[in-house]
Formats: structure tokens, C-alpha cells, sequence
């Protein structure tokens, strides 16, 4: 007996939500097939029912829920970290943006390319925006940097540097051999530059900085400089990235040439006339000439007779007398080894002999 009442119960309940169906699914404006193909009109209704209060802005900028309430273009199109959908309005389609703005919130983390962003979310819109990848570094490299690093710990860290790569990846025959042979400095700061550029483009930026100070283990050892201050001293360009030629820079290699056939050079002067060397040393970024004459460096004493080295590091007597005679020596500074010999000779003044 017992069963028999509640059956019909039941069998009520379930005609009622039949109807309710019914009801639903009768007035099918346009009838459009859903994705699965089953031909259940207007789709409509259900959202309606999900949002009393109207489809959210959010969501329909957002693209989850076209206009009609229809599925949007964005709804299952994910953008990855830093991006959203948004829905082109006049193709209809979902694409891929930078987001416009993260949730304000601190949690500092440090990017690849040495800078601290306010969270994950500036970081990845930052990658975003400068269409590179910037990964989380886990460690505190950018939290210590700031302007504390002056130029003489600067270059400490680079002797460091270079004499570390000197140390595990040069032969044991070339050891030490950079600090005075620029020959085997360049094949130095060539390794270097090669283990430095992973990604092989010929260009060394901060995530590729942050790697060799992972690989090498260089976070720890300099207090107030990390390797990210080679873009904050040699980024000449500024472009956020170092050049060869910049890399070049930052370790002192100069590619600094001499022909062989000006190695000594002779200049005949008369006396009372003037005379003007010319250092025949040349390259990018020569540094500075120097100037001896007897071991002695001129450029620093202040003779009244030789006081202008002019802009190219040439030397310039004023005014010729025998004194001047003999042998000078020029080299780029911190070069000695290169060196052009400049032998002056020094004729009397020609006298006229009238007959
Ligand atoms: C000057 O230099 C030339 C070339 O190196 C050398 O042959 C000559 O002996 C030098 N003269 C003096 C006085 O040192």
C-alpha cells in the first residue's frame, strides 16, 4: 500500500519539470543548434537564468559570453600569463592582449631580466608588452640591486669574472695569460661571450646575465654589483642589450692594430718649426695615447714645449730645437706592449749663403 500513493507523487513531479522543459524549449526564436548538434533551441534561456541580473560586463568583455549569450569567441580560448581574450568587434573574433592592468597587490618577485615587479602578474604583463620571454628567477639577485655598485667594485667584479672563466674553462697553459697579452684576452672575453649568449644571437641580455650567474654561482660573491650592472655600465645604446662590441668594452679588449711598417716612423724637422707626431695605433675604441720619451710619460709633466696631444693623442712640439732630438714611444693606455717608436730628427736652420 505503502508504494502505491507515493508513485503517482513521483510521476506528478516529473510531468511537471517535462512541462517546464517544454516551456523552454517551445519558443526557439532562431533555433540555432547548439555545439553538440542536438538541436535544443535557444540556448538562451539557461543564461538568462544563470544571470538574473543580466550578462556581467566583465564576462562579455571578456568574451566568455557573446552577445546574445551565446558561447563567445573567448570562451575557451586561453591566452597564457600577462594576456586575455578580447573579443574584435569587427571580426567577431577572440584575440590575444596584453592585459591593460593587473590587481594592485605586493608580493614582490625578481624577473630574468633583473628587475623587481610588483607581482607575478606585472611581470607577465611586462613579458607581454616587450614581447620577451621574462621568466621568475628564484632568487634575490634583483632585490639587492640598486645603485650601490660603484665603478671601482664594478671593475672588481669583472678582474672576478674574467679570471674565474680564466680558471675553469681556459687551458692550464693560457692561465693568467689575459692580464698582459691581449691576444689571450680576447680569446677570453670570445669564450665568454659564446658561454654568455645562450640563445647564440650575437647579443647578451638579462636573462642570459641571470643564467651565467646561476651556472656560475656568481649571487652570492659580490655584495653591491651583479653581473646585470654590465647593462647598467656598457648598455652604450641602451637597448637593454650588450653587443659584441659593448661585451668588448665592459672587459677591456681592444682590437688595436699597428702595421708592421710603421713601427718606427722618422719625421725631419728644422729647428724653430714645429712638429706633430702621430700615434699610427688605431682601433674601435682606442683608449687613450700615451706618450715617453727616455721611460719618461710626457702627457703628464707639463713641459711648455710639448703641451698639446690634441684630440687623436697626437704629440706636438711648438717649437723644434736640438733638444728634441731622439726617440719617442707611443702606446694606448694600460697597452704598453704595442707600442710605435717615432725617431725626430732635428736639421739647423739653412742658412742662405749669398755669393
Ligand atoms: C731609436 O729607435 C730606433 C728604432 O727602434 C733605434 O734603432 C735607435 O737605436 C733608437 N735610438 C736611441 C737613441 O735610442
Amino acid at each position: 500500500v505503502t508504494c502505491s500513493w507515493k508513485r503517482p507523487m513521483k510521476t506528478a513531479r516529473w510531468w511537471s519539470a517535462a512541462i517546464l522543459l517544454l516551456g523552454l524549449a517551445v519558443p526557439g526564436a532562431d533555433g540555432r543548434p547548439n555545439k553538440e548538434g542536438f538541436g535544443l533551441p535557444p540556448y538562451r534561456p539557461v543564461v538568462r537564468f544563470r544571470h538574473k541580473d543580466g550578462i556581467p560586463e566583465s564576462l562579455r568583455i571578456k568574451g566568455f559570453v557573446g552577445h546574445n549569450g551565446y558561447p563567445g569567441p573567448c570562451e575557451h580560448k586561453y591566452c597564457g600569463l600577462g594576456r586575455h581574450c578580447v573579443v574584435n568587434h569587427e571580426t567577431g573574433q577572440g584575440e590575444c592582449k596584453c592585459l591593460d592592468h593587473c590587481k594592485p597587490h605586493y608580493k614582490p618577485v625578481c624577473g630574468s631580466d633583473g628587475k623587481l615587479y610588483q607581482n607575478h602578474c606585472e611581470l607577465h604583463r611586462a613579458s607581454c608588452l616587450r614581447g620577451h620571454r621574462i621568466t621568475i628567477t628564484h632568487s634575490e639577485e634583483c632585490f639587492y640591486k640598486d645603485d650601490n655598485c660603484r665603478l671601482s667594485d664594478y671593475r672588481r667584479l669583472k678582474t672576478k669574472v674574467l679570471d674565474l672563466h680564466d680558471k675553469r674553462y681556459m687551458g692550464s697553459h693560457l692561465h693568467g695569460a689575459h692580464k698582459d697579452n691581449m691576444a689571450a684576452r680576447k680569446q677570453l672575453v670570445d669564450m665568454m661571450l659564446k658561454r654568455f649568449d645562450a640563445d647564440n644571437n650575437g647579443q647578451i641580455d638579462a636573462s642570459e646575465l641571470s643564467q651565467v650567474i646561476k651556472q656560475e654561482g656568481l649571487s652570492k660573491d659580490f655584495s653591491e654589483c651583479t653581473l646585470f650592472d654590465l647593462l647598467k655600465y656598457n648598455d652604450v645604446n641602451d637597448d637593454e642589450h650588450l653587443t659584441k662590441d659593448e661585451f668588448y668594452t665592459a672587459f677591456d679588449v681592444y682590437l688595436l692594430t699597428l702595421p708592421d711598417d710603421q713601427k718606427v716612423s722618422v719625421t725631419t724637422v728644422t729647428v724653430g718649426q714645429s712638429a706633430v707626431l702621430t700615434c699610427a695605433i688605431t682601433g674601435e675604441r682606442r683608449p687613450p695615447i700615451q706618450w715617453k720619451r727616455n721611460h719618461q710619460y710626457l702627457n703628464s709633466l707639463n713641459l711648455e714645449d710639448i703641451n698639446d696631444f690634441g684630440d687623436d693623442g697626437s704629440l706636438y712640439i711648438t717649437k723644434v730645437t736640438t733638444t728634441h732630438m731622439g726617440n719617442y714611444t707611443c702606446h694606448a693606455d694600460g697597452y704598453e706592449k704595442l707600442f710605435q717608436t717615432h725617431t725626430l730628427q732635428v736639421n739647423g736652420k739653412r742658412h742662405i749663403v749669398f755669393t
